[in-house]
């Protein structure tokens, strides 16, 4: 599939090339793992202990947990393994278990406090929700597409989801998914419009709820751009949620750092067309992983072969863009995603492909790329119950205490803007 000798022998030869990652990039990688029941990263909670990466790109961590049999601890090592091994020159990843000295549990404690108090600052995205922000390194390649039938085919799956329109004056979310309407508020929080898919909800928020048209976004620009992303993840009421996909804006830049900093573990699922065009687009593409510390889950080839009705497929836009720009950042092909013009129908129309023909060609392979997620590369987090309950509880009473002595400042009011 891959063109080069370097490259062809797997994506360990690839990150072999890249310079090796210094264990202050592995601890930044390993802000993205967040505690499911402590709500705060791992390294936030002094989880961290020990972190070696020797010369062949093996990385070695030793992860201290609140309690030795803690239950979380495999959904633990699944993220920050899966984290870490998204670092360019990573070669294995091996993790290894301590557990907290009494200093660090209470420290951890204190911080778990800190934040449940602090909680302004927090987004309204449960931490438990895996989160996935769809890009590219140029527009038109069909992330919007991606995302409305990835969310489609999640939900089918019986997932709840979430879709966070990020391209604040190119919406197209509300279109695709044939969604309008205000977004209602209760309680100085913003409800998103809600899509039913076979009795699964997809929650959805965009800046098209909120204008009338895109002249009046671009109006908007200059003025909340920069808020409109935190916005929408702190003061919409997300409620439960097991995925949420955020369609980005076509280009890198303050979105991207944005997104990076309030939501740390959101991973990039990246679009591309089958046209071998794109060492530039790799570079970009690459290089807003690198700059963001999110780790690219995959590839996505849209765009790819027609399927004509006898089953021959057609290569209209070339082939291989795909698994070329893969190879090069060392990321899995996740799905080929036919062109057909269901989805542009669909689009227009506001139902999606992989609602109007789950069967045909690209409903499958939304339902396929779905099924990779979901059985594969993220995985819903599965929430055993641990020890670390038992610090969380401690933190609220010790809150309610605290709270009867100091008055905790009052949460800034909002107002949702418009309707
Ligand atoms: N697999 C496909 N088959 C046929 N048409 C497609 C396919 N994917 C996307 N399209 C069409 O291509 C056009 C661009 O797709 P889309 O809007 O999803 O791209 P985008 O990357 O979100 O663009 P932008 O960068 O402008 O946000 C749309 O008209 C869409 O309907
Ligand atoms: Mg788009």
């Amino acid at each position: 599939m891959t063109t080069t000798q370097q490259v062809n022998t797997g994506k360990g030869t690839a990150r072999h090339a890249a310079r090796l990652p210094t264990p202050d990039d592995v601890r930044r990688m390993l802000e993205g793992v967040i505690d499911p029941e402590l709500h705060a990263s791992v390294v936030e909670l002094g989880m961290v202990d020990d972190v070696v990466v020797d010369e062949a790109g093996g990385v070695r961590i030793t992860v201290a947990l609140t309690t030795a049999g803690c239950p979380l601890r495999a959904q633990i090592k699944k993220d920050v393994e899966s984290k870490v091994r998204g670092l360019p020159g990573v070669a294995n990843v091996e993790v290894a278990y301590g557990e907290m000295t009494a200093e660090q549990k209470s420290a951890a404690m204190a911080r778990a406090r800190f934040n449940a108090r602090e909680n302004a600052a927090a987004t309204e995205v449960p931490p438990t929700t895996r989160t996935l922000a769809v890009a590219s390194g140029k527009g038109g390649v069909g992330k919007s597409s991606v995302t409305v039938n990835l969310a489609v085919a999640l939900a089918a799956r019986g997932f709840t989801v979430g879709v966070l329109d990020a391209d604040i004056w190119g919406f197209s979310i509300p279109r695709m998914l044939g969604v309008e309407g205000r977004l209602g508020g209760a309680d100085g929080k913003i409800h998103p419009n809600v899509v039913d898919v076979d009795g699964h909800q997809v929650k959805v928020v965009s800046m098209g709820f909120l204008v009338d048209d895109e002249e009046t976004a671009l109006m908007w620009r200059g003025l909340i751009l920069t808020r409109a992303l935190e916005q929408f993840l702190t003061d919409v009421r997300w409620g439960p949620m097991d995925y949420l996909l955020i369609d980005m804006p076509p280009g890198t830049g303050d979105v991207q750092m944005g997104l990076a900093r309030l939501l740390p573990q959101a991973e990039l699922l990246v679009v591309t067309t089958p046209a071998r065009a794109a060492q530039k687009v790799a570079a970009r593409v690459a290089d807003m992983a690198r700059r963001s510390f999110m780790k690219v889950v995959g590839v996505v080839e849209n765009m790819s072969a027609y399927v004509a009705p006898d089953g021959s497929e057609v290569p209209i836009f070339g082939s291989g863009g795909g698994a070329a720009l893969a190879g090069e950042i060392g990321a899995p092909l996740v799905a080929s995603i036919p062109i057909e013009p269901e989805v542009s129908e669909g689009g227009d129309a506001g139902r999606p492909v992989a609602m109007t023909h789950p069967d045909g060609p690209t409903g499958r392979a939304f339902a396929e790329l779905a099924r990779r997620l979901a059985e594969e590369l993220m995985p819903p987090v599965e929430m055993a119950g641990c020890t670390a309950r038992m610090l969380i509880e401690a933190a609220r009473a010790k809150k309610a205490d605290a709270g009867a002595a100091t008055p905790v400042a009052p949460v800034a009011p909002v107002t949702p803007p418009a309707g």
